[in-house]
């Protein structure tokens, strides 16, 4: 049977913390004068803290000096940490432990690619870091999704080829950079968000056995062009 490299997106794809981001974020700009919307978070996701915090001052048309950039960022993550503290194994969303068991038995790699630095200790609270082979997050990399590098390391770890990874992603930024990896892309959310996406589920409930046989088969491939327009 071929082996195929499976690499998962943490933040709002295994666990539901993108809205603890969200929270956290938005607490920490009002303190400075900046209020956004759900709509403008959806920028947020999949970037990293440093990236976040840079979008944010810019929505508010702010500038800070290193140290107080420096300080803010500190603020998120310790607000967004007192959230994962409470963190229990009922937060991993819906069907992620089946569809990591059932990769698992079918003897397919699995990974991680995230942009967050703090993975590993959110996979060890959730109890679900021993289904991955391999770990690629935000302390491994120096480009921020959509630069695909996150993605790129996670399929080098497995000694697989790119086109024989798949990445399941909630974010617009996480999506782009599969793609660029030249990885199959699926989306986990929102079609109207996640359209650049080969496939797009609501959730892993939505997701079939005989899907997932056909991304390891390679029956399923990589959808090219389906977004231009069609007189082109
Ligand atoms: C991504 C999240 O997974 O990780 C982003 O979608 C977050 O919202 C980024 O900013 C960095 O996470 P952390 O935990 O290192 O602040
Ligand atoms: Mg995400």
């Amino acid at each position: 049977m071929s082996k195929k490299g499976f690499i998962f997106d943490l933040d709002g794809v295994i666990v539901d913390t993108a809205k603890y981001h969200f929270l956290a974020w938005q607490r920490l700009a009002k303190t400075i004068g900046v209020d956004f919307s759900e709509v403008q978070n959806e920028q947020l996701k999949g970037v990293s803290r440093v990236r976040s915090l840079e979008k944010i001052l810019a929505w508010g048309d702010k500038t800070l000096s290193k140290t107080e950039f420096e300080r803010l960022m500190n603020l998120k993550n310790e607000d967004y940490l007192s959230h994962v503290n409470d963190m229990e194994d009922s937060e991993i969303l819906p069907d992620v432990t089946k569809t990591l068991d059932f990769l698992i038995e079918k003897n397919q790699a699995i990974a991680l690619g995230s942009a967050s630095k703090n993975a590993t200790p959110i996979l060890e609270k959730v109890h679900l870091l021993d289904k991955f082979e391999v770990i690629v997050d935000g302390n491994d990399v120096s480009k921020a999704k959509p630069d695909p590098e996150v993605f790129l390391i996670g399929a080098n770890l497995l000694k697989l080829k790119p086109e024989d990874c798949i990445v399941f992603e909630d974010s617009v930024a996480g999506v782009q950079a599969a793609n660029t990896a030249n990885m199959i892309s699926i989306g986990i959310g929102e079609n109207d968000v996640l359209h650049e996406a080969d496939y797009i589920f609501k959730d892993f409930t939505e997701m079939s056995q005989e899907f997932l046989e056909g991304l390891i088969s390679g029956d399923k491939t990589k959808q090219v062009k389906k977004n231009l327009p069609i007189n082109n």
